[in-house]
This record gives structure tokens, C-alpha cells and sequence, in this order.
């Protein structure tokens, strides 16, 4: 007998048959079969078509992940190191505490506020490990969700990280927007933003992208920041900080924190995400952060005792070996200057081929102005082309980003730098 089933539209037609030239077609209705396909996910979507392409020139410029200069993953030294020295250790592997190691929750709220920070002092952190950025951003939500009452809709820049909207809704929250990004100067849209940002009802949450903003690579200046931590406050709103690359936009963790610590010197109660997948390379180790500042340790104690039943609801604990690492790079003195050296080495970077595609579009002759490839910050650029001018580079170049001109530096290298200057000269002239 030989079965084969054929799944079309939402009928399953399976085929039955005693000899093959004599199927007979039975119809089984499927539980699944009013299940839509859903559409590809876009920046996987490029990876795929970049896969496929055959051209020895072609650039992927869609993944947000760090590359080297000859386009290859990066694993940091400093990693290998803290893994080498805890395979050595003759480790266990039982769960992690729902919240996380209490060691790794700490190291990581000193990076975010500083060692000398009041709120650490004062142990006015709520901090709990995260799945990452992204599973850092969902249990601070589900968080709020459950318990923050001012308000329940959570406003993020236009544009934003694409992720921000589902995450936010699939916790039940609503998502507005603020304006952010201006398309003529391919820079802060400062004046709007202020003006947004005054209108917000009060009690409602902002989302800050604490440096380089994604997808934009445009970040206020410290004044700037300064004065919106001002409105903020005065319109009562609570900000919520996504820090996903803290040290890799300039090169300096510090400097990076800069909006962080200007809002709590100002008195702000803050929520913070962070990540340790593109500041340390951990991007499949899935090692982040939620944190919230609290009035009193006394509250934060409250406070984590419920995001432990959330999290414990949603996936028990996190993952323990990425956090390993980061104790260990943290907590050991070596380790952690290597890790900055290193971190301020991918900045340096890709700072260095925003440069060097300016002045390759400028040797091409482009008329252009293209500052805002040097001004932007982090591993994103606006480029400020246009959706048929991305298209062009992708069929005539095979050069691969998304639609909205988007690219990722992280991807461009000594080698082909000089290529896409002479492509996005082709399709801008
Ligand atoms: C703004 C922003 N937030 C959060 C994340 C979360 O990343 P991950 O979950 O890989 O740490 C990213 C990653 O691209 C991001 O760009």
C-alpha cells in the first residue's frame, strides 16, 4: 500500500492505494488546516536570497551581527578565556535560580549604572537574568502588564527595532509612537520628538533606545537627552530603556550608559533591558537583562519575588552558560579590560568603515552629501536610499539590506567597502 498526502488549501487529501493505478482520495479536515502562512521573517528573508545568490562580489549587509574585517563571526577573546577557565572548573549543570545567578544579576546592573551608582549602593534594583534582550524586554512587560497601573500604553520611536511592537503586544500592552527619525536630514527629528513626547498622556511608558538606536544608528546628543529627561519627568511618563548595545556604539561602556545615568541623577524611576549579545558577542548564548529601580531595597525585594512567579510561569529559568562567561569576564580583572579593549575594537570598527565609505563615495565622484553615514552611530545606518534604489543594489550589485535603506556596518569590510561606494554611487547619481 502507498500512502502520500498532498496538503491543499485547508483540506488534507490522502491517497490510498491497494495498486498504483488505482488511487482512491480520502478528505480528512485538519485541526491545523485554517493556519495561514505566515510571512518570512525580512531580514531572514535577505539572508536566504543572499544565500542563494552565486555572484563572488555579493554583500550581506541585512544580519545584525558583528563580523571581522575579512566578513567572518567574531568570537571574543575575552570569551574564550572565561569558557577555557570554566571548563576547568568541573562544572554542574543544575537550573539557575529563577531570577538568575545573584552574582550575574549584579555585574550587570553595575555595568548599566555604574559601580558607585546610589541605586546599587542602596540595592534599589530589581534585577533578574533575561533570555537575552529580547526575553529581557518580554518579562519586563509582562511585568508591567500585571502590575504597572499609571497606564497601559508604551510608546517607541518611529521607526523602531522591529521586534518592540510584538514583544509589547504579545504581553497585552498597547503600542504607540513617538516621532524620532527625520528622512531629510537622515537625523534626530528632535523638535518633533519634544513635541510628541509632550503630548503623551501622563503615567504612560516611553521606550528609549539608550544608544545606537536601531534601526537609524541616530542618537540624541547628551544635551539633547538632557532635555528630554526633563519633559519626561514633568509629563510624569516612565521610561523604559532598551540597551542593547551598551559599548559598542562609541567604543565605551561609560559613555554608552550616558542617558541611563543622566535619567536617574534626574530622578527618573527607570525600567532597563540589556543584552550581552553584541557588546560581548553572545548573541546565541542568550544572556540579558531586566532590571527596575525601586525606592527601597525592601521594594525591590517585594517586586522580585513576583517577576519570579512571572518568569517561573513562562520559562522556569534562563540559560546558564552564556551568563557564566559574563560573570567571569566581569568579575575577573584581566578578563574585563581585555573584554573592553575588545569591545572598543569592534566600535572602532565599524566607525572606521562609515569613514571609509564616505570617502569612497567621494573619490566616486558623488555630489551628495553622505555625513550622515559618519554621524550615525553603532552597527545600523540610514543610508537615506530609496526602496528602488535598494533594489537596484540588490539585483544589479548583489548587495543585500532592507527595503527602508537600512545597512548593517558590522557587514561591510576593507574588501568590499570600495564596491558598495561604487554601487551606491550607481544607483544615487
Ligand atoms: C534595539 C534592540 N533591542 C533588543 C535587541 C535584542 O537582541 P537579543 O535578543 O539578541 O539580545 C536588539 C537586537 O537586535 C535590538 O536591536
Amino acid at each position: 500500500m502507498a500512502v502520500r498526502s498532498l496538503c491543499t488549501g485547508n483540506l488534507l487529501n490522502i491517497f490510498v492505494s491497494k495498486n498504483l493505478s488505482s488511487p482512491a482520495c480520502i478528505k480528512l479536515s485538519s485541526t491545523w488546516s485554517n493556519v495561514e502562512m505566515g510571512p518570512p521573517d525580512a531580514i531572514l528573508g535577505i539572508t536566504e536570497a543572499f544565500k542563494k545568490d552565486s555572484s563572488p562580489s555579493k554583500i550581506n549587509l541585512g544580519v545584525g551581527a558583528y563580523r571581522d574585517d575579512n566578513g567572518k563571526p567574531f568570537v571574543l577573546e575575552c570569551v574564550k578565556k572565561a569558557e577555557q577557565a570554566l571548563m576547568g572548573g568541573n562544572l554542574d549543570k543544575e537550573y539557575a535560580p529563577i531570577g538568575g545567578t545573584p552574582e550575574f544579576c549584579l555585574e550587570t546592573a553595575k555595568l548599566a549604572f555604574g559601580d558607585n551608582s546610589p541605586v546599587i549602593k542602596d540595592g534599589r534594583n530589581m534585577t533578574v537574568q533575561g533570555i537575552s534582550g529580547t526575553g529581557s524586554l518580554r518579562i519586563g512587560a509582562a511585568f508591567f502588564s500585571k502590575f504597572y497601573s499609571k497606564g497601559k500604553d508604551f510608546w517607541i520611536p518611529t521607526p523602531s527595532w522591529g521586534n518592540h511592537t510584538p514583544i509589547f503586544k504579545h504581553a497585552g500592552l498597547e503600542v504607540k509612537s513617538y516621532r524620532y527619525y527625520d528622512p531629510s536630514t537622515c537625523g534626530f527629528d528632535f523638535s518633533g520628538a519634544m513635541e510628541d513626547i509632550s503630548k503623551i498622556p501622563e503615567g504612560n511608558v516611553i521606550v528609549l533606545h539608550a544608544c545606537a538606536h536601531n534601526p537609524t544608528g541616530v542618537d540624541p546628543k547628551p544635551e539633547q537627552w538632557k532635555e528630554m529627561s526633563a519633559l519626561i519627568k514633568k509629563k510624569k511618563l516612565f521610561p523604559f530603556f532598551d540597551m542593547a548595545y551598551q559599548g559598542f556604539a562609541s567604543g565605551d561602556t561609560t559613555r554608552d550608559a550616558f542617558a541611563l545615568r543622566q535619567f536617574i541623577e534626574d530622578g527618573h524611576e527607570v525600567a532597563l533591558a540589556q543584552s550581552y549579545a553584541k557588546n560581548m558577542g553572545l548573541y546565541g548564548e542568550r544572556a540579558g537583562a531586566f532590571t527596575i529601580v525601586c525606592g527601597s531595597k525592601e521594594e525591590a525585594d517585594r517586586n522580585m519575588s513576583q517577576m519570579k512567579i512571572i518568569i517561573r510561569g513562562m520559562y522556569s529559568s534562563p540559560p546558564i552558560h552564556g551568563a557564566r562567561i559574563v560573570t567571569k569576564v566581569l568579575t575577573t580583572p584581566e578578563l574585563k579590560n581585555l573584554w573592553l579593549g575588545e569591545v572598543k575594537g569592534m566600535a572602532d570598527r565599524i566607525i572606521t568603515m562609515r569613514e571609509k565609505l564616505v570617502a569612497g563615495l567621494a573619490k566616486e565622484g558623488s555630489s551628495r552629501n553622505w555625513q550622515h553615514i559618519i554621524d550615525q552611530i553603532g552597527m545600523f545606518c540610514f543610508t537615506g536610499l530609496k526602496p528602488d534604489q535598494v533594489e537596484r543594489l540588490t539585483k544589479e550589485f548583489s548587495i543585500y539590506l532592507t527595503k527602508d535603506g537600512r545597512i548593517s556596518v558590522a557587514g561591510v569590510s576593507s574588501s568590499n567597502v570600495d564596491y558598495l561606494a561604487r554601487a551606491m554611487h550607481a544607483v544615487t547619481k
